[in-house]
Protein backbone atom coordinates (compact mmCIF):
# COMPACT_ATOMS: atom_id res chain seq x y z
CA UNK A 1 0.00 0.00 0.00
CA UNK A 2 1.03 3.53 -0.76
CA UNK A 3 1.87 6.07 1.68
CA UNK A 4 -1.29 8.00 2.24
CA UNK A 5 0.17 11.39 2.62
CA UNK A 6 3.24 13.53 1.23
CA UNK A 7 4.84 15.93 3.80
CA UNK A 8 7.16 18.56 3.12
CA UNK A 9 10.02 19.50 5.82
CA UNK A 10 12.17 22.52 5.98
CA UNK A 11 14.38 22.09 8.94
CA UNK A 12 14.50 25.55 9.23
CA UNK A 13 17.63 27.41 10.89
CA UNK A 14 18.45 28.20 14.67
CA UNK A 15 16.64 26.03 16.93
CA UNK A 16 14.53 24.93 13.90
CA UNK A 17 16.27 21.83 13.41
CA UNK A 18 16.28 21.10 16.77
CA UNK A 19 12.32 21.39 17.58
CA UNK A 20 11.57 20.17 14.06
CA UNK A 21 13.26 16.92 14.58
CA UNK A 22 10.39 16.40 17.95
CA UNK A 23 7.87 16.93 15.13
CA UNK A 24 8.61 14.58 13.20
CA UNK A 25 8.91 12.32 16.23
CA UNK A 26 5.48 13.07 17.36
CA UNK A 27 4.40 12.84 14.07
CA UNK A 28 5.43 9.46 13.07
CA UNK A 29 3.66 8.21 15.99
CA UNK A 30 0.50 10.45 14.74
CA UNK A 31 0.28 9.30 11.44
CA UNK A 32 2.65 6.22 10.38
CA UNK A 33 1.57 5.71 6.71
CA UNK A 34 3.10 9.41 5.75
CA UNK A 35 6.49 10.17 3.72
CA UNK A 36 8.35 12.93 4.62
CA UNK A 37 10.21 14.86 2.30
CA UNK A 38 13.38 16.80 2.83
CA UNK A 39 13.09 20.56 0.99
CA UNK A 40 16.28 22.65 1.84
CA UNK A 41 15.34 26.66 2.04
CA UNK A 42 16.92 29.60 4.59
CA UNK A 43 19.92 31.10 5.92
CA UNK A 44 21.91 27.57 6.59
CA UNK A 45 20.88 26.09 3.37
CA UNK A 46 21.80 29.50 1.62
CA UNK A 47 25.52 29.15 3.37
CA UNK A 48 25.83 25.77 1.83
CA UNK A 49 24.34 26.43 -1.40
CA UNK A 50 23.58 30.03 -2.30
CA UNK A 51 20.40 29.53 -2.59
CA UNK A 52 17.82 30.36 -0.54
CA UNK A 53 15.26 27.76 -1.34
CA UNK A 54 15.91 24.55 -2.95
CA UNK A 55 15.88 24.74 -6.91
CA UNK A 56 12.07 23.42 -8.18
CA UNK A 57 10.72 23.44 -4.45
CA UNK A 58 7.56 25.59 -4.71
CA UNK A 59 6.29 23.39 -7.42
CA UNK A 60 6.76 20.40 -5.27
CA UNK A 61 5.23 22.35 -2.27
CA UNK A 62 2.31 22.44 -4.11
CA UNK A 63 2.28 18.95 -5.19
CA UNK A 64 2.45 18.04 -1.60
CA UNK A 65 -0.27 17.62 0.85
CA UNK A 66 1.40 20.24 3.09
CA UNK A 67 4.67 21.02 5.12
CA UNK A 68 5.72 21.26 8.09
CA UNK A 69 8.59 23.69 8.56
CA UNK A 70 11.26 25.52 10.93
CA UNK A 71 11.84 29.24 11.48
CA UNK A 72 14.09 30.85 8.80
CA UNK A 73 16.58 33.42 9.85
CA UNK A 74 16.67 36.83 8.07
CA UNK A 75 19.00 38.98 9.45
CA UNK A 76 18.24 42.65 9.29
CA UNK A 77 19.16 45.48 7.18
CA UNK A 78 18.74 46.84 3.33
CA UNK A 79 20.24 45.11 0.62
CA UNK A 80 21.05 41.88 2.00
CA UNK A 81 19.27 38.02 1.68
CA UNK A 82 15.42 38.94 1.39
CA UNK A 83 13.45 36.42 3.80
CA UNK A 84 12.50 33.29 2.45
CA UNK A 85 9.21 33.19 4.98
CA UNK A 86 7.88 35.84 2.80
CA UNK A 87 8.81 34.20 -0.28
CA UNK A 88 7.30 31.02 0.49
CA UNK A 89 4.12 33.25 1.69
CA UNK A 90 3.72 35.47 -1.30
CA UNK A 91 5.02 32.41 -4.17
CA UNK A 92 2.52 30.26 -2.90
CA UNK A 93 -0.53 32.10 -2.04
CA UNK A 94 -0.70 31.48 1.73
CA UNK A 95 -2.92 34.28 2.60
CA UNK A 96 -4.37 33.35 5.92
CA UNK A 97 -1.73 32.51 8.62
CA UNK A 98 -4.03 31.31 11.13
CA UNK A 99 -2.45 31.33 15.08
CA UNK A 100 -4.56 29.72 17.99
CA UNK A 101 -4.23 31.17 21.50
CA UNK A 102 -5.53 29.34 24.52
CA UNK A 103 -4.79 29.89 27.98
CA UNK A 104 -2.70 26.87 30.09
CA UNK A 105 -3.93 26.63 33.23
CA UNK A 106 -0.96 27.31 36.04
CA UNK A 107 1.20 28.84 33.35
CA UNK A 108 -1.23 31.72 31.23
CA UNK A 109 -1.73 34.92 33.66
CA UNK A 110 -5.23 35.52 32.03
CA UNK A 111 -7.89 33.14 30.75
CA UNK A 112 -8.71 33.57 27.01
CA UNK A 113 -9.39 31.33 23.64
CA UNK A 114 -8.82 32.94 20.63
CA UNK A 115 -7.44 32.87 17.07
CA UNK A 116 -6.05 35.75 14.67
CA UNK A 117 -6.27 35.69 11.42
CA UNK A 118 -3.33 37.72 9.81
CA UNK A 119 -3.27 38.08 6.00
CA UNK A 120 0.14 36.82 5.15
CA UNK A 121 1.09 37.63 1.27
CA UNK A 122 0.73 41.91 1.34
CA UNK A 123 0.51 44.71 3.35
CA UNK A 124 3.87 46.25 4.87
CA UNK A 125 5.51 42.51 3.47
CA UNK A 126 4.72 43.10 -0.25
CA UNK A 127 8.85 44.23 -0.90
CA UNK A 128 7.90 47.63 -2.28
CA UNK A 129 10.70 49.17 -0.46
CA UNK A 130 13.29 51.71 -1.76
CA UNK A 131 15.81 54.50 -0.47
CA UNK A 132 16.58 57.54 -2.29
CA UNK A 133 19.74 59.85 -0.47
CA UNK A 134 17.95 60.06 2.87
CA UNK A 135 14.89 58.86 1.98
CA UNK A 136 13.43 55.68 2.43
CA UNK A 137 10.03 53.94 1.91
CA UNK A 138 7.62 51.14 2.18
CA UNK A 139 4.88 50.78 0.69
CA UNK A 140 1.50 48.91 2.59
CA UNK A 141 -0.50 47.63 0.06
CA UNK A 142 -3.62 46.30 0.29
CA UNK A 143 -5.96 44.47 -2.88
CA UNK A 144 -9.57 43.91 -2.84
CA UNK A 145 -8.89 40.40 -3.74
CA UNK A 146 -6.25 40.09 -0.96
CA UNK A 147 -8.39 41.61 1.77
CA UNK A 148 -11.46 39.92 0.83
CA UNK A 149 -9.82 36.27 0.81
CA UNK A 150 -8.48 36.52 3.96
CA UNK A 151 -11.32 38.15 5.76
CA UNK A 152 -13.64 35.25 3.74
CA UNK A 153 -11.40 32.60 5.49
CA UNK A 154 -11.66 34.30 9.04
CA UNK A 155 -15.33 34.51 9.02
CA UNK A 156 -15.75 30.70 7.30
CA UNK A 157 -13.11 29.82 10.14
CA UNK A 158 -14.99 31.14 13.26
CA UNK A 159 -18.47 29.53 11.60
CA UNK A 160 -16.64 26.62 11.48
CA UNK A 161 -15.47 26.17 15.00
CA UNK A 162 -18.08 27.50 16.98
CA UNK A 163 -16.82 31.07 17.42
CA UNK A 164 -19.36 33.68 17.65
CA UNK A 165 -17.45 36.83 16.82
CA UNK A 166 -14.83 38.18 14.46
CA UNK A 167 -13.19 41.76 15.14
CA UNK A 168 -11.36 43.59 12.37
CA UNK A 169 -8.43 45.00 13.71
CA UNK A 170 -6.76 47.89 11.82
CA UNK A 171 -5.75 51.80 11.76
CA UNK A 172 -8.31 52.87 9.26
CA UNK A 173 -8.30 56.32 11.01
CA UNK A 174 -4.67 57.30 10.22
CA UNK A 175 -3.78 54.81 7.49
CA UNK A 176 -7.54 55.78 5.27
CA UNK A 177 -6.39 53.59 1.91
CA UNK A 178 -4.68 50.42 2.86
CA UNK A 179 -6.77 49.84 6.27
CA UNK A 180 -9.75 51.75 4.80
CA UNK A 181 -9.62 48.94 2.32
CA UNK A 182 -9.42 46.43 4.74
CA UNK A 183 -12.11 47.61 6.81
CA UNK A 184 -14.68 48.53 3.96
CA UNK A 185 -13.96 44.94 2.82
CA UNK A 186 -14.53 43.66 6.29
CA UNK A 187 -17.52 44.80 6.26
CA UNK A 188 -18.34 43.87 2.95
CA UNK A 189 -18.21 40.23 3.77
CA UNK A 190 -19.54 40.51 6.96
CA UNK A 191 -22.89 41.04 5.41
CA UNK A 192 -22.81 37.62 4.02
CA UNK A 193 -22.51 36.48 7.71
CA UNK A 194 -25.83 37.46 9.57
CA UNK A 195 -25.05 35.20 13.03
CA UNK A 196 -21.63 36.35 12.91
CA UNK A 197 -21.29 38.80 15.68
CA UNK A 198 -18.52 41.79 14.12
CA UNK A 199 -16.55 44.73 16.07
CA UNK A 200 -13.71 46.65 14.83
CA UNK A 201 -10.69 47.35 17.16
CA UNK A 202 -7.36 50.30 16.05
CA UNK A 203 -4.22 48.03 16.24
CA UNK A 204 -3.09 50.12 19.37
CA UNK A 205 -6.30 49.40 21.56
CA UNK A 206 -6.02 46.25 20.62
CA UNK A 207 -2.82 45.65 21.97
CA UNK A 208 -3.87 47.07 25.69
CA UNK A 209 -7.34 45.33 25.25
CA UNK A 210 -5.58 41.96 24.35
CA UNK A 211 -3.18 42.43 27.96
CA UNK A 212 -6.26 43.71 29.81
CA UNK A 213 -9.00 41.74 28.44
CA UNK A 214 -8.08 38.71 26.24
CA UNK A 215 -10.86 37.07 27.36
CA UNK A 216 -13.36 39.41 24.99
CA UNK A 217 -11.29 38.06 21.55
CA UNK A 218 -12.22 35.15 19.67
CA UNK A 219 -11.59 35.58 16.06
CA UNK A 220 -9.37 38.49 15.04
CA UNK A 221 -8.24 39.37 11.45
CA UNK A 222 -5.78 42.03 10.60
CA UNK A 223 -3.67 43.07 8.67
CA UNK A 224 0.36 40.96 7.88
CA UNK A 225 2.44 43.60 10.61
CA UNK A 226 -0.30 44.14 12.94
CA UNK A 227 -0.61 40.36 12.97
CA UNK A 228 2.68 40.03 13.05
CA UNK A 229 3.09 41.55 16.34
CA UNK A 230 -0.13 41.22 17.82
CA UNK A 231 0.70 37.19 17.69
CA UNK A 232 3.95 37.77 19.61
CA UNK A 233 1.61 39.95 22.23
CA UNK A 234 -0.39 36.72 22.67
CA UNK A 235 2.13 34.53 22.65
CA UNK A 236 3.11 36.54 25.74
CA UNK A 237 0.06 36.05 27.35
CA UNK A 238 -0.24 32.08 26.56
CA UNK A 239 3.46 32.09 28.17
CA UNK A 240 5.36 32.01 26.01
CA UNK A 241 6.64 32.17 22.01
CA UNK A 242 7.45 28.41 22.24
CA UNK A 243 4.07 27.19 22.95
CA UNK A 244 2.08 28.62 20.17
CA UNK A 245 2.17 27.16 16.62
CA UNK A 246 0.24 28.35 13.25
CA UNK A 247 -0.89 27.47 9.74
CA UNK A 248 -0.78 29.53 6.64
CA UNK A 249 -3.30 28.03 4.62
CA UNK A 250 -3.31 29.32 0.62
CA UNK A 251 -5.94 27.86 -1.98
CA UNK A 252 -4.64 23.77 -1.82
CA UNK A 253 -1.66 24.20 -0.42
CA UNK A 254 -0.49 25.06 3.57
CA UNK A 255 2.76 25.66 5.51
CA UNK A 256 3.32 25.01 9.33
CA UNK A 257 5.21 26.19 11.29
CA UNK A 258 6.20 27.89 14.82
CA UNK A 259 5.10 31.11 15.56
CA UNK A 260 8.22 32.07 16.82
CA UNK A 261 11.50 32.66 15.28
CA UNK A 262 14.71 31.12 14.91
CA UNK A 263 16.08 32.07 18.25
CA UNK A 264 19.56 32.22 18.21
CA UNK A 265 20.21 33.22 22.02
CA UNK A 266 19.37 29.56 22.62
CA UNK A 267 19.98 27.71 18.98
CA UNK A 268 22.30 24.62 19.70
CA UNK A 269 21.80 24.43 23.79
CA UNK A 270 18.47 22.27 23.71
CA UNK A 271 16.53 23.83 25.61
CA UNK A 272 13.90 25.26 23.20
CA UNK A 273 10.71 24.53 23.51
CA UNK A 274 9.53 22.10 21.30
CA UNK A 275 5.46 22.60 21.82
CA UNK A 276 5.34 25.34 19.07
CA UNK A 277 6.34 23.01 16.47
CA UNK A 278 4.10 20.07 17.72
CA UNK A 279 1.31 22.38 18.18
CA UNK A 280 2.17 23.05 14.06
CA UNK A 281 2.30 19.51 13.42
CA UNK A 282 -1.22 19.26 15.29
CA UNK A 283 -2.62 21.69 12.87
CA UNK A 284 -1.71 19.91 9.97
CA UNK A 285 -3.19 16.95 11.25
CA UNK A 286 -6.42 18.62 11.93
CA UNK A 287 -6.34 20.94 8.21
CA UNK A 288 -5.18 17.29 6.37
CA UNK A 289 -7.95 15.12 8.55
CA UNK A 290 -10.86 17.88 7.60
CA UNK A 291 -9.34 17.95 3.70
CA UNK A 292 -9.40 14.65 3.07
CA UNK A 293 -12.47 13.55 5.60
CA UNK A 294 -9.38 11.30 7.82
CA UNK A 295 -11.67 10.66 11.22
CA UNK A 296 -8.93 8.95 12.76
CA UNK A 297 -6.68 11.74 12.01
CA UNK A 298 -8.93 14.36 13.04
CA UNK A 299 -8.94 12.05 16.61
CA UNK A 300 -5.52 12.16 16.46
CA UNK A 301 -5.06 16.01 16.07
CA UNK A 302 -7.59 16.67 19.06
CA UNK A 303 -5.66 13.75 21.24
CA UNK A 304 -2.11 15.54 20.42
CA UNK A 305 -3.24 19.14 21.63
CA UNK A 306 -4.96 17.70 24.65
CA UNK A 307 -1.09 15.51 25.45
CA UNK A 308 0.35 18.72 25.09
CA UNK A 309 -2.49 20.51 27.51
CA UNK A 310 -1.82 18.45 30.12
CA UNK A 311 2.06 17.97 29.56
CA UNK A 312 2.18 21.92 30.01
CA UNK A 313 -0.70 22.49 33.05
CA UNK A 314 1.38 19.49 34.83
CA UNK A 315 4.48 21.46 34.40
CA UNK A 316 6.88 18.02 35.78
CA UNK A 317 8.59 17.94 32.14
CA UNK A 318 8.60 21.47 30.69
CA UNK A 319 11.40 24.18 29.36
CA UNK A 320 13.03 26.78 30.51
CA UNK A 321 10.99 29.48 29.14
CA UNK A 322 7.87 28.15 31.08
CA UNK A 323 10.09 27.94 33.99
CA UNK A 324 11.06 23.73 33.72
CA UNK A 325 14.25 22.31 33.54
CA UNK A 326 13.66 20.10 31.14
CA UNK A 327 15.34 19.92 27.80
CA UNK A 328 13.98 19.75 24.03
CA UNK A 329 14.28 15.97 23.57
CA UNK A 330 12.78 15.68 27.14
CA UNK A 331 9.46 17.44 26.14
CA UNK A 332 9.25 15.90 23.21
CA UNK A 333 9.79 12.02 24.27
CA UNK A 334 7.19 12.76 26.96
CA UNK A 335 4.42 14.21 24.21
CA UNK A 336 5.53 11.41 21.69
CA UNK A 337 5.15 8.84 24.43
CA UNK A 338 2.21 9.86 26.21
CA UNK A 339 0.14 10.32 22.72
CA UNK A 340 1.47 6.43 21.47
CA UNK A 341 -0.30 5.58 25.00
CA UNK A 342 -3.42 7.31 24.50
CA UNK A 343 -3.59 6.19 20.75
CA UNK A 344 -3.42 2.81 22.14
CA UNK A 345 -0.24 1.97 20.68
CA UNK A 346 3.30 0.86 22.76
CA UNK A 347 6.67 1.70 22.30
CA UNK A 348 7.80 4.46 19.88
P1 LIG B 1 12.45 34.78 18.18
O1 LIG B 1 11.02 34.40 18.11
O2 LIG B 1 13.41 33.88 17.49
O3 LIG B 1 12.91 34.93 19.70
C1 LIG B 1 12.31 35.83 20.62
C2 LIG B 1 12.54 35.34 22.05
O4 LIG B 1 11.75 34.16 22.26
C3 LIG B 1 13.99 34.92 22.31
O5 LIG B 1 14.30 35.27 23.63
C4 LIG B 1 13.97 33.42 22.16
O6 LIG B 1 14.94 32.74 22.92
C5 LIG B 1 12.56 33.08 22.65
N1 LIG B 1 12.08 31.85 21.98
C6 LIG B 1 11.70 31.75 20.69
N2 LIG B 1 11.37 30.48 20.41
C7 LIG B 1 11.55 29.78 21.54
C8 LIG B 1 11.38 28.40 21.87
N3 LIG B 1 10.95 27.49 20.99
N4 LIG B 1 11.65 28.02 23.15
C9 LIG B 1 12.06 28.92 24.05
N5 LIG B 1 12.25 30.22 23.80
C10 LIG B 1 11.98 30.65 22.55
O7 LIG B 1 12.53 36.26 17.60
P2 LIG B 1 13.81 37.12 17.15
O8 LIG B 1 14.95 36.91 18.07
O9 LIG B 1 13.26 38.47 16.94
O10 LIG B 1 14.17 36.56 15.70
C11 LIG B 1 15.23 35.65 15.44
C12 LIG B 1 15.22 35.31 13.96
O11 LIG B 1 14.03 34.58 13.64
C13 LIG B 1 15.22 36.54 13.04
O12 LIG B 1 16.18 36.29 12.00
C14 LIG B 1 13.84 36.61 12.48
O13 LIG B 1 13.81 37.14 11.18
C15 LIG B 1 13.43 35.13 12.47
N6 LIG B 1 11.99 34.88 12.54
C16 LIG B 1 11.50 33.87 11.78
C17 LIG B 1 10.18 33.54 11.83
C18 LIG B 1 9.70 32.41 10.98
O14 LIG B 1 10.49 31.67 10.41
N7 LIG B 1 8.41 32.22 10.84
C19 LIG B 1 9.24 34.24 12.73
C20 LIG B 1 9.85 35.24 13.55
C21 LIG B 1 11.19 35.56 13.45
Amino acid sequence: MGRRYRIGVIEGDGVGPEVVREALAVLRVAMPDTEFVEIGAGLNYFRRTGKLIEEGALDLIRSLDAVIKGPLTTPPGPGTYRSVNVLIRQALGLYANVRPFRSYRGVSLKEFNFVIVRENTEGLYSGVEGRFRDLAFSVKVATKAGCERVVRFAFNYAVSRGFRRVAAVHKANILKESDGLFREVFHEVAREYPNVEVNEVFVDAAAYNMVRNPQVFQVVVTPNLYGDILSDLAAGLVGSLGLCGSAQVGDGVAVFEPVHGSAPDIAGKGVANPIGEIEAAALMMEYLGGLRGDEALLNASTTLRDVVRGVVEEGRVLTPDVGGSAGTEEVGREVRERLARRLGLRGT
